[in-house]
């Protein structure tokens, strides 16, 4: 693969025009770094040269250090020189240290390495609109290119150092505000701005500014140790499990104490330091992980392009409906719902309206565009609108002979070409496509409630689906922001599925007489959004139930019931929505412990009788870790067996997107993988020894823990025969 290349062009002027080429965001790899290196040289050598322009070819100045490229040092455990390319001497004395002046232009993008690229210019022009930024720390690491360094001395330390914790990028007119860059420049004129500026600053008409020299935007040492000593205790607060950010600060300090040079040595020790740790790895795989979940062995590479999408229908304008209908027109495509009174036509589209109207509230959507957004929506009760559909998503409760009628209309008044989706979750998705002929038009959509806000998208496809229609799926999955994964037809499918015994363990757990509070803060204190027991509360006891019964039938050799739902809902603890379920609810929503929930915890007990001489059980709040998320590691190994995902990184976005496990953990089976499979396996097997079957090891599981081959690797090489 062609890993990019730099140009030179000498302009009649004297100015030299360097450019990235490595399309399409021109990253900066290894052979780029050694053409910027070589070009540089050259530029400096020539008598021709009086000044360089330093740009991107194509729309883009750089999107930053290429990310393949991370992976390869990591996977050499540091143990690359390629990574000195990036360091002290390109950036501080061939650029930012030459006689002859640099000018960034800039357009589209200057992310990361290409930010602290354009820093070590002596001026910076930006085309309107472009996108400045260093998001290094999501991917683990720390900006290694000078970036802590010169981004204070440019725009000051509480900017510089929001940028930097936040990822988040700035466009250029405010960057022109904060003194990033010198000017905006219309994009046609900006190259022979950009060398007027160069032999200007060679001239000296223009100042030659030094980021790294620059003390004029700094605060006072005190005043800065105070910011810093700020951020440090919000990040603590906010990533308690992550230290990059807290190093970057560090480099950040030294810089300020020591002087510019002292802190680009300490930048440069921390990045090696970061990434080669657990959490760079495990954030850069969840970026390649998340965009391959469209890639699909046997579907996607078979050619095939997505039919045009302009017209979705929606059967039922309930709350998933509704939240369907929301994604679909917030990015432009047409909705039609249909429902059978014009009372739940109305309370549909009121829902609609109402989850708009919370973006209008939040200053996040104009009145206007929410007029524009609306227009897009039409309500119906009848099928003559879905004559020209291109996908309809049948979204209505789960009883078998409506969902199979509706199957059967909308394959006669449907379009030959159009998709049928059903948002099933209970109810066998063979069995509702059953009384019609097209069945290879048929799959799942599940998404997760609320529908317009969770980002993960389930695709369901059963032995019939062809694979059109799940090219189809994926595109329309990603035209609505959506992060689609490929899923095959079993209880719970992926997600889901993979988490049953994350509840169930929770209470068992709580049954051996484990606090469940204590749980909570735990399972929160490792990373997920929240505690089980407070996420049942959130979920309903009513649903908690329903899809507990769903594994009970499907799975019945390695349930875990526990009387402690049950018990609660007797007594009409449903959870948040009643104010009461293992917490207290105020109005405001906040959740309190409840001293009362002791007698039912005691009925529980006793009715399990699981808990040895009566004694509470003493675990560490590892060995709580252990217990509950090693079974929901072995069901995912059981997922990878079955072949419910195409491949095992999949699943590692499925579990981040649909249920919160910690994206700098890299997914359950990255994770599982980090930990070892052989100590996975003997811990389950010590419980398996005294819990019984919930917890025996599956084959997958068994196979890697004797032979060190990771979890991970159960590839699917011939996904449609298997299904
Ligand atoms: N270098 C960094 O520290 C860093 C970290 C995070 C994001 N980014 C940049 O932010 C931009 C926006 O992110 P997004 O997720 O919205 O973009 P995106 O998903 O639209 O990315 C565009 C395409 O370029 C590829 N790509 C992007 N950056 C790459 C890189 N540096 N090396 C190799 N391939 C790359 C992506 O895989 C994708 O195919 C990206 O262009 C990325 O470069 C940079
Ligand atoms: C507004 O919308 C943007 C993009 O859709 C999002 O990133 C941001 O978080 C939203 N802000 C609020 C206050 O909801
Ligand atoms: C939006 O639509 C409403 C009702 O049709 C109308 O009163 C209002 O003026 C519109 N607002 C804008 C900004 O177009
Ligand atoms: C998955 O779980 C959520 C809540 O936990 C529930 O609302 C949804 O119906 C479930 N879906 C399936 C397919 O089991
Ligand atoms: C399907 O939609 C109905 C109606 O909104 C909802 O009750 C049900 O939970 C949805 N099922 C799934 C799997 O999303």
């Amino acid at each position: 693969m062609d890993k990019g290349h730099v140009e030179l062009e000498v302009c009649p002027d004297g100015v030299a025009i360097i450019t990235i080429h490595n399309p399409p965001v021109n990253s900066l790899s290894v052979p780029v770094f050694l053409g910027l290196r070589k070009k540089y040289e050259e530029a400096l050598k020539r008598d021709d040269v009086k000044a360089i322009v330093l740009t991107g070819a194509g729309d883009k100045f750089s999107g930053g250090f290429d990310i393949t490229s991370m992976q390869g040092f990591q996977k050499a455990n540091g143990d690359d020189s390629s990574i000195s390319f990036v360091s002290v001497d390109l950036q501080t004395n061939m650029v930012e240290g030459s006689r002859k002046p640099s000018v960034a232009a800039i357009q589209g993008l200057a992310l990361g390495g290409g930010l602290e690229l354009a820093m070590c210019c002596h001026a910076r022009l930006a085309a309107p609109k472009a996108q400045l930024g260093l998001p290094e720390l999501q991917l683990g690491v720390i900006p290694g290119g000078g970036g802590t360094q010169r981004l204070p001395r440019l725009i000051g330390l509480p900017k510089a150092i929001e940028m930097m914790l936040t990822s988040k990028p700035i466009s250029s007119e405010e960057a022109r505000e904060l003194g990033l860059v010198d000017a905006i420049v219309p994009a046609k004129d900006l190259i022979s701005t950009a060398r007027r500026w160069a032999l200007e600053i060679t001239n000296s008409q223009k100042p030659k500014i030094v980021s790294l020299h620059k003390t004029d935007k700094l605060e006072a040492l005190g005043e800065a140790r105070e910011i810093l000593r700020f951020a440090r205790q919000q990040t603590m607060k906010r990533a308690p499990n992550l230290f990059h950010p807290l190093k970057c600060l560090d480099a950040v300090e030294v810089g300020i104490v020591s002087g510019g040079l002292a802190g680009l040595y300490k930048e440069s020790e921390v990045f090696r330091e970061c990434m080669t740790s657990d959490n760079a790895k495990a954030l850069v795989h969840v970026f390649f992980a998340q965009r391959a979940t469209g890639r699909i062995k046997g579907i996607t590479d078979l050619g095939l392009k997505p039919r045009p999408l302009k017209k979705v229908g929606i059967i039922g304008g309930g709350l998933m409906g509704s939240g369907i209908a929301t994604a679909c027109i917030l990015n432009g495509i047409q909705v039609f719902i249909k429902e059978i009174n014009s009372d739940f036509l109305q309370a549909g589209i009121d829902r609609v309206k109402a989850n708009l109207m919370s973006r209008v509230k939040k200053g996040n959507m104009s009145e206007e565009k929410f007029n524009r957004t609306l227009a897009l929506l039409r309500g119906t009760l009848d099928y003559n609108d879905f004559k020209d559909v291109d996908i309809v998503v049948e979204a209505v409760i789960e009883k078998l002979p409506l969902k199979q009628q509706i199957f059967s209309d909308l394959e006669k008044v449907c379009p030959s070409r159009c998709v049928l989706a059903s948002n099933t979750s209970t109810i066998d998705l063979n069995l509702v496509s059953e009384k019609i002929n097209a069945k290879s038009r048929v799959a799942g959509a599940h998404f997760f409630s609320p529908a317009h806000i969770m980002p993960l998208f389930e695709i369901i496809r059963t032995s019939t689906t062809e694979p059109q229609v799940l090219v189809d799926l994926l595109d329309f999955g990603k035209r609505i922001k959506k992060v689609p994964v490929v899923v095959g037809n079993c209880p719970g499918f992926a997600v889901n599925r993979t988490f049953f015994p994350y509840t169930q363990a929770s209470l068992l757990l709580a049954d051996l007489g484990l606090d469940v509070y204590r749980i909570d803060r735990i399972i929160a204190g490792f990373g997920m959004p929240m505690g089980p027991f407070r996420l049942a509360d959130l979920v309903g006891f009513e649903v908690g139930v329903a899809s507990g019964m769903t594994y009970i039938e499907a799975y019945p050799d390695r349930v875990y019931k526990s009387k402690l739902f049950p018990l609660l809902m007797e007594e009409k603890r449903l959870g948040e929505k009643t104010r009461k379920g293992f917490y207290i609810y105020d109005e405001r929503r906040k959740a309190k412990p409840d001293p009362e929930l002791r007698k039912y915890l005691d009925k529980s007990r006793s009715l399990a009788g699981v808990m040895p001489n009566s004694k509470p059980i003493q675990l560490s709040d590892e060995q709580v870790v252990e217990f509950i998320f090693f079974p929901v590691v072995n069901e995912a190994c059981r997922v990878l067996e079955e072949r419910v995902v195409s491949k095992a990184s999949d699943l590692d976005i499925a579990s981040i997107m649909g249920m919160g496990f910690p994206a700098y953990r890299g997914g359950i089976v990255f994770w599982a993988d980090l930990i070892g499979a052989k100590h996975i396996a003997s811990r389950l097997n010590q419980l398996y020894k005294t819990y019984g079957n919930f917890f025996k090891p599956c084959a997958w599981l068994e196979h890697c823990a004797a032979t060190g081959q990771p979890l991970s690797t159960k590839v699917d090489n011939n996904v449609m025969s298997r299904l």
